[in-house]
């Protein structure tokens, strides 16, 4: 098959959807790769490393018209019109796609009865766990978080003893342990802060110790999580205890990281105005659940904002400030997917596979909404306007 590897166009994208370890392994199953020139320069990717591997350097139009299209950010609408537009008939497209909204790319798919494999729609379960690219990008974004706020922030993280006296260590609140909340704790442990988390499952307690964060114990209604260990959204009446205990240990915090979701809802709003306002200036803010419309009541999307001297950051996509690392374990996640279906015959689209079912969203140009409907993951959330997909 051929199989292109497009360059991302949306501004803040600094990733690409194959790395030359990738195009390796689908060189040696016989396929054919070509590569856009510069597809892979913003995240330091030469092309001549494309070349080393095996794959043809392309321009943007061969790539697009391949068997199979590799990308991270869904095609787009361009001044010159719809990205989809230069698909081939009968193309597969394998990227994060969130697609409510953008109407024309859904009539482009169907037009070019196009197959949709949505990268975020990759089940968490264990027999997925290497191609789960939400988790690998969330893990990046979490320890990326804690380097933001550390970078702005005006004092040392760690307890220090010098000659000039003491300097006590930063405090550190990070709001929902999964998978970027835990890499946050372990990040900034690491930096020497003392860190603090709070989750509404209290199965996590053990994991936050483990990465050498105290966990925050409050009494909430016995049960947090449903059958499959994912959280529950909280009642409206728990909602107000956890904001009373964010707000305490807030105000007394140098840095907050809020990671709290609950998979397909927007996201609940635990940190409040007043908490921000009574922070000691200097201190800051990321809020990782912008994309759910955040958990903090200031947050503004895509910006660092300051209020009362508290940066409170709300950057969509974290993963692409490390893009080199975060490309090569994205192009590892697509790797796995695609060799889940890859027989000797090549490639073989199952729609009765749990995990191939789940991710197609549709399948030669046929919409799979019931697909759509079991297959998305509790921790993805379909943006409701058709902006672009951060993770
Ligand atoms: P996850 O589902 O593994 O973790 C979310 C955690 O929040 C769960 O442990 C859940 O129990 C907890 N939670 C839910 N409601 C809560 C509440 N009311 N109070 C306290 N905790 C609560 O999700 P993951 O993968 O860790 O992602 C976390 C967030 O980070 C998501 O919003 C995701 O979209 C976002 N993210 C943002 C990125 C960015 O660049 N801004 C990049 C990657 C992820």
């Amino acid at each position: 098959m051929r199989i292109g590897v497009v360059r991302e166009t949306r501004s803040d994208e600094r990733r690409v959807a194959a790395t030359p370890e990738t195009v390796k392994k689908l060189r040696d199953k016989g396929h054919e790769l070509l590569v856009e020139a510069g597809a892979g320069v913003a995240s330091s990717i030469p092309d001549a490393d494309y070349a080393s591997a095996g794959a043809t350097v392309v321009s943007g139009d061969v790539a697009w018209g391949a068997d199979m299209v590799l990308k991270v950010q869904r095609p787009l609408p361009k001044a010159d019109g719809h990205e989809a537009d230069r698909l081939s008939k009968g193309a597969i497209v394998v990227s994060f796609v969130y697609p409510g909204g953008d109407d024309d790319l859904n009539r482009i798919l169907a037009e070019k009865e196009a197959t949709i494999l949505a990268m975020e729609a990759v089940p968490r379960i264990s027999r997925a766990q290497n191609m789960d690219a939400l988790s690998s990008m969330a893990n990046i974004a979490g320890y990326r978080a804690v380097l933001e706020a550390a970078y702005l922030f005006p004092r040392y993280l760690p307890l220090l003893m010098t000659a000039a006296g003491r300097i006590p260590p930063a405090q550190v609140l990070v709001v929902g342990a999964g998978v970027a909340g835990l890499s946050a704790i372990a990040t900034a442990k690491r930096l020497g802060a003392v860190v603090k988390a709070f989750d509404t499952r209290p199965a996590v307690k053990d994991q936050v110790k483990s990465v050498g964060g105290e966990f925050l114990q409050i009494e909430l209604e016995a049960n947090a999580e449903d059958k499959g260990g994912y959280a529950k959204a909280a009642s409206a009446e728990q909602t107000e205890k956890i904001k009373k205990l964010l707000h305490e240990t807030g105000v007394q915090s140098d840095i907050i990281i809020t990671t709290a979701l609950v998979g397909g809802r927007t996201a609940p709003r635990l940190i409040e105005a007043e908490t921000v306002r009574a922070m000691k200036p200097g201190s800051v803010v990321v809020d990782l659940a912008v994309e759910g419309g955040g958990n903090c009541a200031l947050t503004e999307r895509g910006a660092a904002i300051q209020v009362n001297g508290v940066w409170i950051l709300g950057y969509t996509n974290l993963a692409g400030r490390m893009p080199f690392d975060a490309s090569r374990l994205y192009a590892r996640n697509i790797l796995n997917l695609l060799m889940h279906f890859h027989g000797k015959e090549g490639f073989k689209l199952d729609m009765n596979d749990e995990i191939t079912g789940a991710v197609a969203l549709t399948h030669q140009g046929q919409p799979r909404v019931d697909g759509m409907k079991a297959g998305l993951p509790p921790a993805t959330l379909i943006p409701e306007k058709a902006t672009e997909g951060g993770n």
